[in-house]
Formats: C-alpha cells, structure tokens, sequence
C-alpha cells in the first residue's frame, strides 16, 4: 500500500464513496484496437503495472493506454503496484537538485517510501546519502546504501559530524521546519534544495513544475508529483 493512499482516506477531503488506488499491477484482460501502452504494443495476457489512476483497489480496472506500462519480470506484482509515484518522485528530487556522481547528498524521512527510493537511485547513481529517521528505522536506511542520523534537536550537528565537509544537495521528504532549516544551513548551494510538502516555505518562484535545472537563485524546488 502506498501511503499516499492512506492519507488520502485519511484526509476526510472529498465525498463518498472515495475511490482508492492511484497505482496498479495486474494482467491485460481486453485492450481496444490498434492500441499502444506507453511503453510499447501490448496484448491480452500482458503483466502491466498504470499510474497514475484513481480507485485501483477493484477487481477490474479501466485506464487510458498511455498510463499503462509493461511489468519488469524481476518485480512481483505487489513490487510493480508500488513502484512508480515513488520512484518517480524520487527519480525527479535527484534530477533537480542535480544529484551525481560523487555527492554527498541530505535526505530527510529517509525510511519513508519516497526516501527508500531515493536512497536507492543515489546509489546506482553513485552518490553518499546521509539519511534523517528515527532511531528505529535506522537499519531501514542502512538496507537502502544510506548513512542514518535521527532528527530531532542537534540534527544540524548530527548531520555534521557525519560529514563534515557538508553536503551538496538536501532531498526533503517531511516538510518539517526542522528539516528545512537543517537544509538550508547545510546544503552549499540552495538552488540544490528540493521538497515534496513545505511548498510554503519555497518562494511562489521556485514551484514551477518545470523540471529544467536553472541557474537562477532559487532557494526551493518543488518536483510536480
Ligand atoms: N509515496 C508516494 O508515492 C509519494 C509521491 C509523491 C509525493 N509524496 C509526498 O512525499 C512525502 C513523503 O511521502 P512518503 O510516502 O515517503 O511518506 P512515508 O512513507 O509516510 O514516510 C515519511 C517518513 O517521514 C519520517 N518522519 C516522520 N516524522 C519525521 C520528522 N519529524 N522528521 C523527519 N522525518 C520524519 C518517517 O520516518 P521514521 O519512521 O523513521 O520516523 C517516515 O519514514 C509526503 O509529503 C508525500 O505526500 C509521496
């Protein structure tokens, strides 16, 4: 289960009955003529995974082709089914903090799925996570190729005794005061700070869904997930 999923539920917004599921993996049953999938022909019989729908959790589900993408064998259907709002959020905060070989990058609410994800993609991508969780998710962090240091009152020393030559880029997946002031202490070049929920404390500037890297002194950057 995503848990974007259940804040949705949870958020009390929006009238009943309220769809759920904004991802699926599943088999093709029928497909219209002459249609593609986004990645590419597809047939009835097919293992796809779609994103971003609205009320997977069904037995059947109806969706437009070119949200639908073909399942990697190597992911069960549970993986697939979680894979991409994540993923792709997390593919994105990497892209836009321009996140490379080399960095040493922040990573607040490292043991979320977001963070997982984004620890990950920083591995292959070679770069050195610093992870913020609490101390029982710490292992989580480690699982995932990230350094793990708690948040709470003297994250800001904690994160420099981990690294003390800083780090290069901050990847906020809390949106916590905590969080953002820590990245805006530690992070060398504030137009390499990026979240995923404290858009109010980003200038109106800086949340375009733009996903170009710009040189302009933009202290925040939003990804558009
Ligand atoms: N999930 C998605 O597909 C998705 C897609 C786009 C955007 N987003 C957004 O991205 C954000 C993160 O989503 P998520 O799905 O990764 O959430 P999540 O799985 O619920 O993870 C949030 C993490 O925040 C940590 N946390 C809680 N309180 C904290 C604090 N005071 N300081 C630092 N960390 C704290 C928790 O770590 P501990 O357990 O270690 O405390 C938890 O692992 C949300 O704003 C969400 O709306 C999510």
């Amino acid at each position: 289960m995503n848990p974007a999923d259940a804040k949705h539920v949870a958020s009390g917004s929006g009238e009943f009955p309220r769809a759920v599921g904004y991802e699926v993996a599943g088999v093709v049953a029928a497909v219209g003529p002459d249609t593609e999938i986004a990645s590419g022909p597809v047939a009835v019989g097919d293992e796809v995974l779609a994103f971003r729908i609205s009320g997977g959790w069904a037995t059947d589900v109806t969706v437009a082709a070119a949200d639908v993408f073909a399942k990697p064998d190597s992911l069960s259907f549970g993986e697939a089914a979680n894979l991409l709002p994540a993923g792709t959020t997390a593919a994105e905060m990497l892209h836009v903090t321009g996140t490379t070989e080399g960095d040493t990058i922040l990573v607040h609410g490292a043991s979320g799925a977001v963070g997982v994800s984004v620890l990950q993609q920083a591995a292959r991508i070679g770069s050195r996570a610093i992870g913020t969780a609490r101390p029982a998710s710490h292992d989580v962090v480690r699982r995932f190729g990230g350094v793990p240091v708690a948040y709470g009152e003297g994250l800001e020393q904690r994160v420099r005794d981990a690294v003390p030559d800083g780090v290069a880029a901050a990847l906020d997946c809390v949106g916590t005061d905590e969080a953002v002031d820590t990245s805006l202490v530690l992070a060398a070049d504030r137009g390499r700070i990026v979240t995923t929920v404290a858009a109010e404390r980003a200038p109106a500037s800086s949340r375009s869904p733009s996903l170009a890297r710009s040189s302009s002194p933009m202290p925040w950057r939003q990804p558009s997930c």
